[in-house]
């Protein structure tokens, strides 16, 4: 059966799932590898040292048994940037190419290394004629593109990329009714999306994760970065410290939680003053930084909305293969890439082209750089069942 292997490009390691019958109703997990990567192989989501990167997809393949060379992931970092803009609505490829000079000032990188994508939500009446509203993804092209060659040079092709927060909104869609906000930690950074009817609205990366946490014990105790992860994880918010150095530890770390929680409360605020009708009403978690301990019950006090985490793996068929296969520990982290998997498949022509665009820009050639494609194929275009609920947000007259 045709397959794909959702990739999970993480700092500690590479973790990949095979999913057979993706982008279908009966989608399947019937394989599942983990491998750890030496420091310094994967940061913030991008792989930074091909040679070691490369031999851990092929060990992955090796451990996994993976029937498909086929893989998707999904990209989310501290340079990726999503703005809800107010664009001419324009169609198609004449959307493509505009996109550019639409959104230029809009976005704080630079356009010239910049892949765009435009997720239209809804049209809106303005002075100047029709106009959509929509998110903008922009992506820094360099950083996508090493990642993208390390899969290509391991011999393995792309069969889709996408921004992982609209991966994780595919995955964990929410109710038809009401706004929900999947809260994504990972190590360098933490991914929100609000979104309502499982249509995203806001989106934001808040450039802190579980990995800061833990380099503030580091710093507080004067131990290895070894040493204050297993502190972190040992320790979570449960207090209660006595000796001088646990009280220490305890401080940076809840100093730490707090300074991530007040970025995630500033941006439900700024999403609250823009929709007052419409405020979050629960929170999905998700991501390895999550699962500190106590963090679900301080993040819902302090958020005030109920908090729990996310089942990844509710949409699939699991096989009885997975049994012992550890896959069960990884569920918060693999989330992302397995929504890639989901929804209607989209153009694998646009996603060629994404990556082998990034591919390119690799390249000495200015030229083809400049020629590159500006898309990160999915998240350009809405799922059936998105582009079904924005029409009818559309519809429904929504500001
Ligand atoms: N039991 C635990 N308690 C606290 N933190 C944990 C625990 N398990 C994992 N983490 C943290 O989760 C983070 C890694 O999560 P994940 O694998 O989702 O991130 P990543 O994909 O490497 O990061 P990024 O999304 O920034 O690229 C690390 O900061 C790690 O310390
Ligand atoms: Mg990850």
């Amino acid at each position: 059966m045709a397959g794909v292997v959702a990739l999970d490009l993480s700092r500690s390691g590479i973790r990949a799932v095979q999913v057979d019958a993706p982008y279908t109703a009966r989608p399947t997990l019937s394989r599942f590898a983990a491998v750890e990567v030496p420091e310094g192989t994967i940061f913030d989501g991008e792989i930074v040292d091909q040679r070691r990167a490369i031999t851990a997809i092929k060990q992955l393949w090796k451990v996994g048994g993976f029937t498909t060379k086929k893989v998707v992931f999904g990209v989310s970092n501290r340079k990726v940037v999503v703005r809800e803009v107010t664009l001419p609505a324009m169609a198609g490829p004449r959307r493509k190419t505009s996109l550019r000079f639409a959104v230029e000032g809009q976005v704080p990188i630079d356009l010239d290394d910049a892949i765009l994508d435009f997720l239209p939500l809804r049209n809106v009446e303005t002075p100047n004629g029709v106009q959509q509203e929509g998110l903008l993804v922009a992506t820094v092209r360099s950083s996508l593109e090493s990642t993208v060659n390390a899969i290509e040079r391991s011999g393995r092709s792309i069969d889709a990329i996408d921004f992982s927060g609209f991966s994780l909104l595919r995955l964990m869609p929410g109710s038809q009714r009401g706004t929900q906000a999947i809260i994504n930690i990972g190590a360098s950074s933490t991914t929100v999306v609000i979104s309502s009817a499982g249509v995203p609205q806001f989106v934001r990366i808040i450039a802190s994760g579980g990995d800061d946490v833990t380099r503030s014990i580091e710093r507080a105790l004067g131990i290895s970065f070894a040493e204050a992860e297993h502190d972190k994880v040992v320790r979570g918010l449960q207090g209660g410290a006595a000796t001088p150095r646990d009280i220490d530890a305890e401080t940076v770390l809840r100093e730490n939680i707090a300074g991530l929680i007040d970025s995630i409360r500033n941006t439900f605020s700024f999403w609250a003053n823009a929709h007052p009708g419409s405020p979050v009403e629960n929170v999905v978690l998700t991501g390895g930084g999550s699962r500190l301990g106590g963090l679900t019950l301080v993040l819902s006090r302090a958020l005030g909305v109920p908090t729990e985490y996310g089942n990844p793996f509710a949409p699939f068929v699991v096989s009885p293969k997975l049994r012992d296969t550890g896959i069960e520990q990884w569920a918060l982290e693999i989330a992302a890439p397995l929504g890639l998997t989901l929804g209607a498949k989209l153009s694998a022509k646009d996603d060629r082209k994404a990556a082998k665009s990034a591919a390119k820009a690799a390249a000495p050639s200015r030229g083809a750089q400049k020629k590159a494609s500006a898309t990160s194929a999915k998240s350009a275009k809405p799922t059936k069942t998105e582009a079904k609920a924005a029409k009818a947000a559309a519809k429904g007259g929504r500001k």
